[in-house]
């Protein structure tokens, strides 16, 4: 299995200061995108070949809404995978907890899904599977 980190999701409460802290710090941005399905929006800052990925809520019950509410700084670990269905039944069969039992649709069009972070030390972990071209 090919798995790489994709990203670092860093929940933020204002993504435009956010993104004016990270420039200051050298990092360019892609062009910010909505989330619709995670009620945020996002900007990746590419770091070799991965990306940090700033994420602001656009909701008060947004998941990242919550998370904020506690603290700010690393919301989760994006693990780039090849088959999200194969990894999701074989992370099944294993008897890992997920919060997707299915792909949902992440940033980009590309295929996503989170385990839970009780399965792992307290770190929320989104597996992703690239938009085939
Ligand atoms: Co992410």
């Amino acid at each position: 299995m090919n798995l790489r980190i994709d990203h670092l999701g860093i929940a933020v409460p204002n993504l435009a200061a956010a993104l004016e802290a990270y420039a200051a710090l050298g990092f360019k941005a892609d062009k910010a995108h909505d989330v619709p399905s995670e009620k945020l929006k996002a900007a990746f800052l590419p770091i070799g070949e991965s990306s940090l990925e700033l994420l602001e809520p656009t909701d008060a019950t947004s998941s990242v809404a919550r998370f904020l509410q506690k603290r700010s700084g690393v919301h989760h670990v994006c693990v780039l995978v090849d088959d999200l269905g194969k990894t999701l039944a074989l992370l099944r069969s294993l008897g890992v907890r997920l919060i997707d039992e299915t792909p949902r649709v992440g940033a980009g069009g590309s295929r996503v899904a989170f385990i839970h972070p009780r399965a792992a030390c307290g770190v929320l972990f989104e597996l992703k599977q690239a938009p085939s071209e």
